[in-house]
């Protein structure tokens, strides 16, 4: 199917503790964020795409990227979800209408392949609610108390890791949101914001290295794994 991609890019990487936020950093030749729009600026079905970025973000102007006319930008939020929900608002101004897909996607996440992405896109294509890539939990899941010593192990065969893109449809997850964040909700995602409102996403199993650029040690990964 057609669709609309949001990819929140305000964060200003404090976990990764470099001189600048993450999605500016270099992987290669090119930066994380170049890395994260090329999987999607390829798509046939692309019918535009919106950056979240921070105000005053400086870095921005300086990619190529920044003059592509496919390109939206829309100004960040405090919170991820206020990332999101600003380039929602700004999908509506392109002509989005509220039944078109949208595709939300981790700025810091750019590894993700063309087969994932298609398969994200295939199975939901029909789906009443949408839903989003995900990644079974590999290793023992240990609960803990204040004082850091272990009170249970979960089954983890009921766990998976929610990644990105999460695909939904304009209006309900616009509407889902803004009412969860109006709750004051805690939104993670926005599969979080679509359960808050009763609906149940469907995951869809992906490759477990489309992970989100956090910590220093994820871009040496990348980086080494490409040397
Ligand atoms: N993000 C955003 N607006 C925010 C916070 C985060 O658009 N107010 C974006 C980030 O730029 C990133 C994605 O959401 O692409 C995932 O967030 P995260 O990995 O937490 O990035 P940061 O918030 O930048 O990192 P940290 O939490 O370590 O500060
Ligand atoms: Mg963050």
């Amino acid at each position: 199917p057609d669709f609309w991609v949001v990819l929140p890019a305000a964060g200003v990487g404090a976990r990764m503790q470099a001189d600048r936020p993450k999605q500016y950093l270099l992987w290669g030749q090119r930066t994380l964020i170049e890395h994260t729009l090329a999987c999607f600026l390829d798509q046939p079905g692309l019918r535009g795409l919106v950056v979240s970025l921070s105000a005053d973000d400086g870095w921005w102007p300086t990619l190529p990227c920044a003059q592509d006319a496919r390109i939206t930008r829309a100004v960040g939020g405090r919170e991820r979800a206020d990332s999101v929900l600003n380039g929602l608002m700004a999908l509506r101004e392109l002509g989005a209408a509220d039944d078109d897909w949208v595709l939300v996607h981790d700025a810091a996440r750019p590894n993700l392949t063309d087969g994932d992405l298609h398969k994200l896109l295939s199975t939901l294509a029909s789906d009443p609610v949408g839903g989003l890539l995900a990644v079974p939990v590999r290793d023992t899941l240990k609960q803990i108390g204040p004082d850091g010593r272990v009170t249970a192990t979960p089954d983890r065969s009921q766990f998976w890791q929610a990644y990105t893109p999460q695909m939904f449809r304009l209006g309900p997850l616009r509407k889902a949101l803004t009412d969860a964040l109006a709750a004051g909700a805690l939104i993670t995602d926005e599969a979080s914001a679509m359960e808050w409102v009763g609906l149940a996403p469907l995951l869809v199993e992906g490759r477990a290295d489309n992970l989100k650029i956090t910590r220093p040690e994820d871009l040496e990964w990348l980086r080494q794994r490409d040397s």
